[in-house]
């Protein structure tokens, strides 16, 4: 147990916990987390699971979607998030392109996440046809989240961020995806922009963990980008997300405020500044006279 910000204690999460939370139904928490100090906080607060999710590519990195970075960014801000977190779950993305060459190679990249980043766990985009991967990689002792629905790194095949399992033969294909990952061994399975009604059904069949992000209240824990949380996202807001905070504007009255204080010369004050002891201010005054009377 540790003690929070809040002075609660807080249990450290594994993923037995997760499944002792659904049999009781405890709801979990998750965010995504990029950096130390955010990272820091969510674990202080009590959030159940930290994902450092590969949405960073956006949110973090400033590109058009996730598809483009690397094992090494990936690596880069999961090392952060880690040493941030004393009691959640952390959790990495598997990047496009880390895992779809086939078992091996996904193994090779999911162990880098736990050796070099301490990862708690990794998290793999897809149902079905991903199953066989994702079961390697437990085979390798590495803890997997799943990830179906919408998953993010298909948009370029999908041809856009739509919401998924609205007809019957997307309904049978998602729960076939969720049942192939139960199958397979996963610690819980994310469930992105999905009917209600379908992730709930999803939720009541499979015994792992259901996480949603934009499905729902019946999921069994929910998860949302920190930047949608917090209004950080320079765009308009998804149906699903809800802006706990704005951060964008408290961000940008502190350094409007900055700004003008320095233009106006009022920042920094005499007693934001350091001053030199009393024996060396009247020594260097002298100095200062001596130049002055020399006309230097
Ligand atoms: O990358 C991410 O942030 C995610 C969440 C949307 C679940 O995968």
């Amino acid at each position: 147990m540790g003690t929070a910000l809040d002075g609660a204690a807080h249990e450290k999460i594994n993923v037995a916990t997760l499944k002792e939370r659904k049999v009781r139904r405890h709801a979990i928490t998750c965010l995504t987390a990029y950096d130390y100090a955010v990272a820091r906080l969510l674990d202080e607060i009590g959030i159940d699971i930290i994902l450092v999710g590969d949405s960073l590519a956006m949110t973090m990195l400033g590109y058009e979607d996730t598809l483009s970075v690397t094992v090494e960014e990936m690596l880069h801000h999961a090392k952060a998030v880690r040493r941030g977190v004393k009691n959640a779950l952390v959790v990495v993305d598997m990047p496009y392109g880390s895992y779809h060459l086939g078992a091996e190679e996904a193994v090779r990249n999911a162990a880098r996440f736990m050796k070099e980043a301490g990862a708690d766990a990794v998290k793999i985009e897809g149902g079905e046809k991903r199953a066989e991967v994702i079961g390697r990689v437990i085979d390798a002792e590495i803890p997997v989240f799943g990830h179906i629905g919408l998953t993010p790194q298909s948009v370029r095949r999908t041809g856009g961020y739509k919401v998924q399992g609205k007809s019957m033969a997307e309904i049978d294909q998602l729960m076939a995806d969720a049942l192939a990952l139960e199958r397979a061994g996963v610690a819980a399975v994310v469930l992105e922009a999905i009917p209600r009604e379908v992730a709930a059904m999803i939720t009541a069949e499979i015994g792992v963990p259901t996480i949603g992000i934009g499905a729902g209240p019946d999921c069994d824990g929910q998860v949302l980008v920190i930047h949608d949380l917090v209004n950080l996202t320079f765009a308009p807001a998804a149906k699903f997300v809800r802006r706990y905070g704005d951060a964008a504007a408290e961000i940008g009255r502190a350094v409007g405020a900055f700004r003008a204080d320095v233009l106006a010369r009022k920042y920094p004050g005499d007693a934001e500044s350091y001053h030199l002891p009393e024996e060396t201010r009247r020594a260097l005054e002298v100095v200062l006279e001596r130049k002055r009377a020399l006309g230097r």
